[in-house]
Protein backbone atom coordinates (compact mmCIF):
# COMPACT_ATOMS: atom_id res chain seq x y z
CA UNK A 1 0.00 0.00 0.00
CA UNK A 2 1.17 3.46 -0.65
CA UNK A 3 1.69 5.98 1.86
CA UNK A 4 1.74 9.93 1.53
CA UNK A 5 2.23 12.28 4.05
CA UNK A 6 -0.21 15.32 4.25
CA UNK A 7 -0.05 18.12 6.18
CA UNK A 8 -3.10 19.77 7.18
CA UNK A 9 -3.11 23.51 8.33
CA UNK A 10 -6.58 24.74 9.31
CA UNK A 11 -5.76 28.08 10.08
CA UNK A 12 -8.25 30.33 11.02
CA UNK A 13 -11.92 31.12 11.02
CA UNK A 14 -13.79 28.97 8.50
CA UNK A 15 -10.44 27.59 7.53
CA UNK A 16 -10.98 24.24 10.46
CA UNK A 17 -14.47 23.27 9.10
CA UNK A 18 -13.43 23.36 4.77
CA UNK A 19 -9.95 21.57 5.99
CA UNK A 20 -11.90 18.73 7.97
CA UNK A 21 -14.49 18.84 5.14
CA UNK A 22 -11.87 18.02 2.28
CA UNK A 23 -10.55 15.45 4.92
CA UNK A 24 -13.31 13.22 4.78
CA UNK A 25 -13.15 13.52 0.64
CA UNK A 26 -9.30 12.36 0.94
CA UNK A 27 -10.11 9.93 3.05
CA UNK A 28 -12.71 8.44 0.84
CA UNK A 29 -10.38 8.89 -1.71
CA UNK A 30 -7.68 6.93 -0.08
CA UNK A 31 -10.29 4.01 0.64
CA UNK A 32 -11.72 3.56 -2.47
CA UNK A 33 -7.79 3.36 -4.28
CA UNK A 34 -6.37 1.30 -1.31
CA UNK A 35 -3.91 4.30 -0.68
CA UNK A 36 -2.80 5.04 2.80
CA UNK A 37 -2.76 8.98 3.64
CA UNK A 38 -1.17 10.25 6.80
CA UNK A 39 -2.49 13.67 8.32
CA UNK A 40 -0.68 15.88 10.16
CA UNK A 41 -1.85 18.81 11.49
CA UNK A 42 -0.10 21.54 12.85
CA UNK A 43 -1.23 25.65 13.56
CA UNK A 44 -0.09 28.54 11.59
CA UNK A 45 -1.35 31.97 10.77
CA UNK A 46 -3.70 33.48 13.90
CA UNK A 47 -3.79 30.46 15.36
CA UNK A 48 -0.55 30.07 15.74
CA UNK A 49 0.22 33.40 16.67
CA UNK A 50 -2.43 32.52 19.87
CA UNK A 51 -0.90 29.38 20.61
CA UNK A 52 2.80 29.78 20.03
CA UNK A 53 3.30 33.63 19.04
CA UNK A 54 4.57 33.29 15.77
CA UNK A 55 2.22 32.79 12.41
CA UNK A 56 4.45 30.15 11.32
CA UNK A 57 5.96 28.20 14.01
CA UNK A 58 9.31 26.34 13.40
CA UNK A 59 8.12 22.77 13.37
CA UNK A 60 4.84 23.63 11.06
CA UNK A 61 7.28 24.41 8.43
CA UNK A 62 9.47 21.49 9.36
CA UNK A 63 6.17 18.90 9.16
CA UNK A 64 5.54 20.71 5.97
CA UNK A 65 8.86 19.96 4.18
CA UNK A 66 8.56 16.22 5.56
CA UNK A 67 5.27 15.77 3.80
CA UNK A 68 4.58 15.15 0.55
CA UNK A 69 1.95 18.09 0.21
CA UNK A 70 0.04 20.20 2.49
CA UNK A 71 -3.28 21.58 2.65
CA UNK A 72 -4.40 24.95 4.03
CA UNK A 73 -7.87 26.45 5.10
CA UNK A 74 -7.59 30.23 5.39
CA UNK A 75 -5.70 32.51 7.73
CA UNK A 76 -6.58 36.00 9.24
CA UNK A 77 -9.44 37.50 11.18
CA UNK A 78 -10.47 40.96 13.11
CA UNK A 79 -8.78 39.81 16.39
CA UNK A 80 -4.95 39.81 14.71
CA UNK A 81 -5.61 43.33 12.37
CA UNK A 82 -4.28 46.02 14.56
CA UNK A 83 -2.17 47.80 11.74
CA UNK A 84 0.38 48.08 14.64
CA UNK A 85 0.81 44.49 15.54
CA UNK A 86 4.27 43.12 15.13
CA UNK A 87 3.11 39.87 13.78
CA UNK A 88 -0.03 39.36 11.39
CA UNK A 89 -1.28 36.04 10.32
CA UNK A 90 -0.75 36.79 6.92
CA UNK A 91 3.19 36.41 7.52
CA UNK A 92 2.49 32.75 7.98
CA UNK A 93 1.34 31.97 4.67
CA UNK A 94 3.53 34.15 2.84
CA UNK A 95 6.58 32.94 4.84
CA UNK A 96 5.40 29.42 3.79
CA UNK A 97 5.10 30.29 0.39
CA UNK A 98 8.62 31.57 0.44
CA UNK A 99 10.44 29.36 2.50
CA UNK A 100 8.93 26.65 0.20
CA UNK A 101 9.76 28.02 -2.78
CA UNK A 102 6.55 27.83 -4.04
CA UNK A 103 6.79 30.31 -7.04
CA UNK A 104 3.85 29.28 -9.37
CA UNK A 105 0.51 29.50 -7.87
CA UNK A 106 -2.23 27.92 -10.10
CA UNK A 107 -5.45 29.20 -9.89
CA UNK A 108 -8.44 27.38 -12.35
CA UNK A 109 -11.88 29.56 -12.72
CA UNK A 110 -14.08 26.43 -12.10
CA UNK A 111 -17.31 26.59 -14.21
CA UNK A 112 -20.54 25.08 -13.37
CA UNK A 113 -23.14 25.31 -16.05
CA UNK A 114 -25.66 24.28 -12.88
CA UNK A 115 -24.49 27.93 -11.32
CA UNK A 116 -24.62 29.76 -14.35
CA UNK A 117 -27.75 31.23 -12.98
CA UNK A 118 -26.17 32.98 -10.04
CA UNK A 119 -23.86 35.07 -12.19
CA UNK A 120 -24.49 38.78 -12.91
CA UNK A 121 -22.96 38.60 -16.17
CA UNK A 122 -24.92 37.34 -19.65
CA UNK A 123 -24.85 33.96 -20.41
CA UNK A 124 -23.43 34.73 -23.93
CA UNK A 125 -20.21 36.52 -22.25
CA UNK A 126 -20.16 32.88 -19.88
CA UNK A 127 -20.03 30.04 -23.26
CA UNK A 128 -16.92 29.01 -23.49
CA UNK A 129 -15.44 30.40 -20.67
CA UNK A 130 -12.40 27.93 -19.30
CA UNK A 131 -9.91 29.95 -17.52
CA UNK A 132 -6.84 29.33 -15.55
CA UNK A 133 -4.43 32.05 -13.71
CA UNK A 134 -0.88 31.51 -12.90
CA UNK A 135 -0.11 33.82 -10.42
CA UNK A 136 3.80 34.90 -9.15
CA UNK A 137 4.01 33.76 -6.00
CA UNK A 138 7.08 34.57 -4.25
CA UNK A 139 8.02 37.97 -5.91
CA UNK A 140 7.09 41.25 -6.92
CA UNK A 141 5.24 44.36 -4.71
CA UNK A 142 4.33 41.22 -1.34
CA UNK A 143 8.73 40.47 -0.94
CA UNK A 144 10.69 43.56 -2.20
CA UNK A 145 12.50 45.97 0.33
CA UNK A 146 9.56 47.82 2.45
CA UNK A 147 9.55 50.28 5.33
CA UNK A 148 7.05 50.48 7.67
CA UNK A 149 5.53 53.87 9.10
CA UNK A 150 6.96 53.75 12.57
CA UNK A 151 7.49 57.42 13.76
CA UNK A 152 7.98 58.97 10.19
CA UNK A 153 5.24 60.39 7.83
CA UNK A 154 5.91 58.29 4.66
CA UNK A 155 5.66 54.30 4.42
CA UNK A 156 6.72 52.02 1.35
CA UNK A 157 6.76 48.62 -0.87
CA UNK A 158 8.73 47.86 -4.02
CA UNK A 159 7.57 46.17 -6.68
CA UNK A 160 11.09 44.51 -7.44
CA UNK A 161 11.71 41.40 -10.10
CA UNK A 162 14.36 39.70 -11.64
CA UNK A 163 14.83 38.15 -14.46
CA UNK A 164 14.73 34.42 -12.95
CA UNK A 165 11.47 34.81 -10.84
CA UNK A 166 9.72 35.87 -13.99
CA UNK A 167 10.99 33.51 -16.31
CA UNK A 168 10.38 30.33 -14.03
CA UNK A 169 6.69 31.87 -13.58
CA UNK A 170 6.47 32.04 -17.19
CA UNK A 171 7.67 28.48 -17.75
CA UNK A 172 4.71 27.59 -15.99
CA UNK A 173 1.99 29.33 -17.69
CA UNK A 174 3.28 28.30 -21.07
CA UNK A 175 3.46 24.40 -19.91
CA UNK A 176 0.15 25.17 -18.41
CA UNK A 177 -1.13 26.40 -22.09
CA UNK A 178 0.20 23.39 -24.12
CA UNK A 179 -2.24 20.94 -21.73
CA UNK A 180 -5.33 23.55 -22.64
CA UNK A 181 -6.02 26.29 -25.71
CA UNK A 182 -2.49 27.24 -26.53
CA UNK A 183 -2.60 31.02 -25.50
CA UNK A 184 -1.17 32.91 -22.54
CA UNK A 185 -2.51 36.54 -21.53
CA UNK A 186 0.61 38.24 -20.24
CA UNK A 187 -0.46 40.62 -17.95
CA UNK A 188 1.33 44.10 -16.82
CA UNK A 189 1.82 47.54 -16.52
CA UNK A 190 4.62 47.99 -19.15
CA UNK A 191 2.95 51.62 -19.87
CA UNK A 192 4.14 52.77 -16.84
CA UNK A 193 6.31 50.65 -14.44
CA UNK A 194 10.23 49.47 -15.34
CA UNK A 195 9.75 46.41 -13.41
CA UNK A 196 6.80 45.42 -15.65
CA UNK A 197 8.82 46.32 -19.10
CA UNK A 198 11.46 43.52 -17.60
CA UNK A 199 8.58 41.39 -16.85
CA UNK A 200 7.34 42.01 -20.62
CA UNK A 201 10.90 41.11 -22.08
CA UNK A 202 11.48 38.18 -20.48
CA UNK A 203 7.50 36.90 -21.31
CA UNK A 204 8.55 37.25 -24.91
CA UNK A 205 11.76 35.71 -24.15
CA UNK A 206 10.28 32.34 -22.65
CA UNK A 207 7.44 32.68 -25.40
CA UNK A 208 9.79 31.83 -28.50
CA UNK A 209 10.69 28.51 -26.45
CA UNK A 210 6.99 27.73 -26.95
CA UNK A 211 6.48 28.50 -30.81
CA UNK A 212 2.86 26.56 -30.68
CA UNK A 213 1.83 28.53 -27.92
CA UNK A 214 0.46 32.19 -29.04
CA UNK A 215 1.40 34.84 -26.43
CA UNK A 216 -0.60 38.51 -25.91
CA UNK A 217 0.11 41.03 -23.70
CA UNK A 218 -2.40 43.87 -21.49
CA UNK A 219 -2.10 45.88 -19.47
CA UNK A 220 -3.78 44.75 -16.30
CA UNK A 221 -6.46 47.53 -16.32
CA UNK A 222 -7.96 47.10 -19.35
CA UNK A 223 -7.59 43.12 -18.73
CA UNK A 224 -9.82 43.76 -15.60
CA UNK A 225 -12.43 44.54 -17.82
CA UNK A 226 -11.67 42.11 -20.32
CA UNK A 227 -12.14 39.53 -17.77
CA UNK A 228 -15.80 40.29 -17.17
CA UNK A 229 -16.24 41.37 -20.98
CA UNK A 230 -14.84 38.70 -23.17
CA UNK A 231 -13.37 36.08 -20.54
CA UNK A 232 -13.69 33.64 -22.97
CA UNK A 233 -10.96 34.65 -24.80
CA UNK A 234 -8.56 34.03 -22.26
CA UNK A 235 -6.65 30.79 -21.49
CA UNK A 236 -3.73 30.93 -19.20
CA UNK A 237 -3.58 34.26 -17.37
CA UNK A 238 -0.17 35.10 -16.67
CA UNK A 239 0.24 37.65 -13.87
CA UNK A 240 2.47 39.28 -10.80
CA UNK A 241 2.17 38.80 -7.41
CA UNK A 242 -0.36 41.67 -6.87
CA UNK A 243 -2.32 42.03 -10.27
CA UNK A 244 -2.81 38.14 -9.86
CA UNK A 245 -3.91 38.30 -6.39
CA UNK A 246 -6.56 41.17 -7.66
CA UNK A 247 -7.27 39.48 -10.95
CA UNK A 248 -7.91 36.30 -9.27
CA UNK A 249 -10.92 37.42 -7.38
CA UNK A 250 -12.47 39.02 -9.55
CA UNK A 251 -12.09 36.15 -11.97
CA UNK A 252 -14.22 34.09 -9.40
CA UNK A 253 -17.35 36.19 -10.16
CA UNK A 254 -17.14 33.80 -13.72
CA UNK A 255 -17.41 30.48 -11.27
CA UNK A 256 -20.27 32.19 -9.21
CA UNK A 257 -18.83 32.52 -5.92
CA UNK A 258 -14.99 32.61 -4.03
CA UNK A 259 -16.32 29.51 -2.35
CA UNK A 260 -15.57 27.74 -5.09
CA UNK A 261 -11.98 28.66 -6.61
CA UNK A 262 -9.38 26.30 -5.54
CA UNK A 263 -6.04 26.78 -6.00
CA UNK A 264 -2.28 24.71 -5.66
CA UNK A 265 1.57 26.90 -4.78
CA UNK A 266 4.05 24.74 -6.74
CA UNK A 267 7.60 25.04 -7.02
CA UNK A 268 10.39 22.82 -8.62
CA UNK A 269 9.54 19.45 -6.82
CA UNK A 270 6.63 17.83 -6.11
CA UNK A 271 6.25 19.32 -2.67
CA UNK A 272 2.85 21.98 -2.81
CA UNK A 273 0.52 24.18 -0.80
CA UNK A 274 -2.77 23.50 -1.80
CA UNK A 275 -5.23 26.07 -0.11
CA UNK A 276 -9.08 27.93 -1.35
CA UNK A 277 -8.67 31.21 -3.22
CA UNK A 278 -11.18 32.58 -0.37
CA UNK A 279 -9.88 33.80 2.48
CA UNK A 280 -10.71 33.19 6.48
CA UNK A 281 -14.49 34.57 6.96
CA UNK A 282 -14.53 35.60 10.12
CA UNK A 283 -18.51 36.05 10.02
CA UNK A 284 -19.16 32.85 9.02
CA UNK A 285 -16.95 31.06 11.24
CA UNK A 286 -18.18 28.16 13.18
CA UNK A 287 -21.19 28.14 11.63
CA UNK A 288 -21.26 25.29 9.98
CA UNK A 289 -22.32 27.38 7.03
CA UNK A 290 -18.76 27.76 4.60
CA UNK A 291 -18.44 26.22 1.02
CA UNK A 292 -16.08 23.67 1.60
CA UNK A 293 -16.24 23.24 -2.41
CA UNK A 294 -12.40 25.18 -2.54
CA UNK A 295 -11.14 23.01 0.06
CA UNK A 296 -12.26 19.81 -1.79
CA UNK A 297 -10.85 21.11 -5.53
CA UNK A 298 -7.73 22.37 -3.70
CA UNK A 299 -7.89 18.31 -2.84
CA UNK A 300 -8.28 17.35 -6.13
CA UNK A 301 -5.16 19.28 -7.27
CA UNK A 302 -2.86 18.11 -4.19
CA UNK A 303 -4.25 14.44 -5.52
CA UNK A 304 -3.01 15.24 -9.30
CA UNK A 305 0.02 17.20 -8.64
CA UNK A 306 2.25 16.32 -5.73
CA UNK A 307 0.68 12.98 -5.47
CA UNK A 308 0.04 11.72 -9.40
CA UNK A 309 -3.16 10.39 -8.89
CA UNK A 310 -4.69 12.38 -11.79
CA UNK A 311 -7.73 9.75 -12.10
CA UNK A 312 -8.65 10.33 -8.12
CA UNK A 313 -8.58 13.76 -8.63
CA UNK A 314 -10.88 14.03 -11.28
CA UNK A 315 -13.26 11.84 -9.63
CA UNK A 316 -13.55 14.74 -7.15
CA UNK A 317 -14.10 16.88 -9.40
CA UNK A 318 -16.74 15.01 -11.01
CA UNK A 319 -18.24 14.50 -7.85
CA UNK A 320 -18.10 18.11 -6.70
CA UNK A 321 -19.57 19.09 -9.97
CA UNK A 322 -23.00 16.66 -9.96
CA UNK A 323 -23.14 17.38 -5.88
CA UNK A 324 -23.82 21.26 -6.80
CA UNK A 325 -26.62 20.36 -9.52
CA UNK A 326 -28.80 19.24 -6.46
CA UNK A 327 -27.34 20.46 -3.18
CA UNK A 328 -25.93 24.31 -2.46
CA UNK A 329 -24.06 26.06 0.34
CA UNK A 330 -25.46 29.91 0.83
CA UNK A 331 -23.48 30.99 -1.47
CA UNK A 332 -24.43 29.79 -4.49
CA UNK A 333 -28.30 28.89 -3.51
CA UNK A 334 -30.62 30.93 -5.49
CA UNK A 335 -33.37 33.15 -4.15
CA UNK A 336 -35.79 31.47 -2.10
CA UNK A 337 -33.62 27.91 -2.54
CA UNK A 338 -33.04 26.32 1.11
CA UNK A 339 -29.19 26.30 1.27
CA UNK A 340 -26.89 23.31 3.36
CA UNK A 341 -24.25 23.62 5.67
CA UNK A 342 -20.47 22.79 5.30
CA UNK A 343 -21.00 18.72 6.42
CA UNK A 344 -23.81 18.63 4.42
CA UNK A 345 -22.40 19.32 1.43
CA UNK A 346 -19.63 16.92 2.21
CA UNK A 347 -22.02 14.42 2.65
CA UNK A 348 -23.62 15.23 -0.89
CA UNK A 349 -19.82 15.06 -2.50
CA UNK A 350 -19.29 11.83 -0.58
CA UNK A 351 -22.13 10.86 -1.97
CA UNK A 352 -21.31 10.84 -5.50
CA UNK A 353 -18.39 9.96 -5.32
CA UNK A 354 -19.87 6.26 -4.32
CA UNK A 355 -22.30 6.90 -7.05
CA UNK A 356 -20.82 8.53 -9.90
CA UNK A 357 -23.69 10.37 -11.80
CA UNK A 358 -23.84 9.05 -15.34
CA UNK A 359 -23.35 11.77 -17.30
CA UNK A 360 -20.33 13.84 -15.50
CA UNK A 361 -20.32 17.89 -16.20
CA UNK A 362 -17.35 19.80 -16.44
CA UNK A 363 -15.78 20.52 -12.83
CA UNK A 364 -11.99 22.36 -12.28
CA UNK A 365 -9.70 22.13 -15.17
CA UNK A 366 -6.76 21.75 -12.73
CA UNK A 367 -3.78 21.76 -15.24
C1 LIG B 1 -4.58 34.95 -1.33
C2 LIG B 1 -4.71 35.83 -0.11
C3 LIG B 1 -3.31 36.08 0.45
C4 LIG B 1 -2.53 36.84 -0.59
C5 LIG B 1 -3.26 36.81 1.81
C6 LIG B 1 -4.11 36.13 2.86
C7 LIG B 1 -1.85 36.96 2.30
O1 LIG B 1 -5.38 36.99 -0.42
O2 LIG B 1 -4.03 33.84 -1.20
O3 LIG B 1 -5.03 35.35 -2.39
O4 LIG B 1 -2.63 38.08 -0.69
O5 LIG B 1 -1.78 36.20 -1.32
MN1 LIG C 1 -6.21 37.04 -2.45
Amino acid sequence: MKTYRIALLPGDGIGPEVVGGARRVLEAVADRADLDFRYEVAAVGGAAIDAYGSPLPAPTLELCRFCDAVLLGAVGGPQWSDPSASVRPEQGLLSLRRELGLFANLRPIPVFPELQGLIPLRPEVLAGVDLLVVRELTGGLYFGPRKEQGADSDAWDTLLYCEAEVERVARVAFTAARGRRRRVTSVDKANVLASMRLWRRVVERVASEFPDVELEHRLVDSCAMDLVRQPAGIDVLLAGNLFGDILSDLAAVLAGSLGLLPSASLGEGSLGLYEPVHGSAPDLAELGVANPVAAVLSSAMLLRHSLDLDDEARDVEIAVSAALATHRTADVAAAGETAIGTSEMIDAILHQLDHPAPIPSRAGQGK
